[in-house]
């Protein structure tokens, strides 16, 4: 499948095409290597800044969620994902829903990471919903 990026996403050099994103076996998350891959510094900083809200297993059922008007995007959900670009995560997470067209209650966090961090929690969110961007 050719990846053709459409709808929000401006970047028409998004990084490759990757390989069919049904080939999703546990131990291989993402197809396509990329260029801010997960580490351990990654999934801590998950827990700490997202977790609350998205919950510790990226289902949004942290332990905020009830206290919001709009509930945390599920990130372990493919549909809703793999329709958006990475660019539209990244930008979601630096300057926060409202950015792009989401709820306010989303945050941002461009004050309190650097870009290396949020792009490596993009790569998170794909490898949490096993899916690539659109
Ligand atoms: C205060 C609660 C809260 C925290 C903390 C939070 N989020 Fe969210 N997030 C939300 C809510 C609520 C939405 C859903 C917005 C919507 O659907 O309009 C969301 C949506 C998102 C989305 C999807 C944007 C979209 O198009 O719907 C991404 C990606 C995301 N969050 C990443 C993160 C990351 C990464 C962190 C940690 C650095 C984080 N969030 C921390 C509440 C939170």
């Amino acid at each position: 499948m050719m990846a053709i990026l459409i709808g929000c996403g401006q970047d028409p050099a998004e990084k490759k095409p990757s390989p069919s994103p049904s080939a999703a076996a546990p131990s291989t998350p993402s197809p396509a290597p990329r260029a801010h891959p997960v580490t351990q510094e990654t999934r801590e900083t998950y827990q700490f800044y997202c977790a609350q809200c998205h919950g510790t297993d990226g289902h949004g059922k942290g332990i905020n969620a009830s206290h919001l008007t709009v509930p945390p995007r599920d990130h372990t959900k493919a549909d809703y994902l793999e329709t958006r670009t990475d660019e539209h995560l990244f930008t979601a997470i630096q300057q926060g829903g409202l950015a792009v067209g989401r709820a306010p209650c989303m945050p941002s966090w461009g004050h309190t990471l650097d870009d290396n961090t949020i792009h490596s929690l993009v790569s998170y969110i794909r490898e949490l919903c096993q899916c690539e961007a659109l």
